[in-house]
């Protein structure tokens, strides 16, 4: 006997890569010497402020941070930051000592919330398209995940009047996510004071990703559900470094809310990691204190705007989002959008990403993001308008 046991059935839950024909496809293309553009990952490409990094030093320099942070919620220089950063952003007051807890990224944080709510039997709302991550944890922990469709025509949010009763009362969980990845859709005030009516109604926590909250253009600033009257006593949402100060790679964020839902999460967590190196939570705590986003806002914004602008010019009719760095687009023609990022790749050397990746509902869609390593001025977009426009992928209008 040398053979290796089999991985648990739950791992079997795990959707296999469905992007392993376009990583194939660039593979080969990059290999033939193409000059790819890669519009696929959503990673800012811009690095970290140096400030932060200054910050970090200075903090590892400080003995206390080189040993496990046993505190029950988080590094606490890093959760009054936290506090202080959500009341002058969203204008609510919440307390660091109970209302904030740390996540090695909010992806850490959303998909162990899964593990300690869902047992066998419960159900888990989750947003089709969304970040897979809810569901696939959601799964593996024994639940059973409803699917709320978002639709262009209903602005992408779930349209909460179409949820089963019996799928409501036997639901512990309801992620949402604005703004939104994949389609780069807002939620409204009134969108999150009826999703906190109809989780207060059937005793549902509401889980609010906001992972994308400060990356926002054209003078947006974003409702948070914590804003609604009584929104604490059924809602958490988290909020991230990752995208607000290009630190993704140092694994930081925060929840922030209903004191219990911030303990229970904690609970497990303490099971499961002993946190974040402290001085990465320190020079986080410095980020959040001293910074703003507005530079890098700047420099998407322009990439935003030499896409868009230029994809509808060639007659492709693509929204310009308000939030987030990804372009939701339509795929032309009725082709379905695996064979339309394959087909893209193929004759411009473009990655895209297919929206079916991100659950049956992104059918008919592509996402591309700014974050685009090599680009500076913009320039690599009006390229990407440039080769598509020469392939001939988008029937123009008479005169373009
Ligand atoms: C919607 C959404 N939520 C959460 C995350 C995770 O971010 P992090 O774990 O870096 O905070 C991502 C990352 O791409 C995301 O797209």
């Amino acid at each position: 006997m040398d053979a290796m046991p089999s991985p648990s059935k739950r791992l079997s839950l795990i959707p296999p890569y469905l992007f392993a024909e376009m990583s194939r496809i660039k593979a080969e293309a990059i290999a033939r010497g193409a000059d790819v553009i890669d519009l696929g990952i959503g990673d800012p490409d811009i690095p970290t402020p140096h400030a932060v990094i200054d910050a970090l030093v200075r903090a590892v320099e400080k003995p206390e941070t080189h040993r496990y942070d046993e505190t029950p919620r988080g590094w606490w220089p890093f959760l009054e930051a936290a506090a202080q950063w959500y009341g002058r952003e969203f204008g609510v007051a919440l307390d660091p000592k109970t209302d904030v807890g740390q996540v090695i990224g909010t992806k850490e944080g959303l998909a162990h919330l899964a593990w300690a709510y869902a047992d066998p039997g419960d159900v888990v709302i989750t947003p089709n398209p969304g970040y897979t991550v809810y569901r696939v944890n959601s799964l593996m922990a024994g639940a059973e995940v409803h699917e709320t469709p978002l639709r262009a025509e209903h602005g992408f949010l779930p349209r909460l009047e179409d949820i089963p009763t019996d799928i409501a009362r036997r639901a512990k969980l309801f992620y949402v996510c604005y703004p939104h990845n994949p389609t780069g859709a807002v939620a409204t005030p009134e969108f999150y004071r009826d999703a906190v009516r109809f989780c207060r109604e059937y005793d549902i926590l509401l889980v609010n990703d906001m992972a994308y909250s400060t990356v926002t253009y054209d003078g947006f600033t974003n409702p948070t559900a914590l804003q609604v009257e009584g929104a604490k006593d059924v809602t958490i949402e988290f909020h991230s470094l990752s995208k607000m100060f290009n630190m993704t790679g140092w694994r930081l964020g925060f929840s922030i809310g209903n004191p219990d839902a911030v303990q229970t999460l904690q609970k497990l967590k303490s099971n499961l990691d002993s946190k974040q190196f402290p001085a990465i939570a320190e020079a986080g705590a410095w980020a959040l204190t001293h910074l703003d986003n507005r530079e890098t806002l700047k420099i998407y914004e322009e990439r935003r705007n030499r896409l868009v602008d230029g994809l509808n010019a060639l007659g492709w009719n693509v929204p310009k989002p308000k939030a987030t760095f990804y372009i939701w687009a339509p795929v032309p023609g009725g082709m379905d959008s695996s064979t339309f990022a394959e087909e893209m790749l193929a004759r411009t050397n473009v990655l895209v990403i297919p929206g079916v990746g991100y659950g049956a509902e992104g059918e008919g869609y592509v996402r591309m993001s700014l974050t685009l390593l090599g680009d500076v001025n913009g320039e690599r977009f009006d390229e990407v308008v440039r080769r598509i426009q020469e392939s001939g992928l988008i029937p123009q209008p008479a005169g373009v």
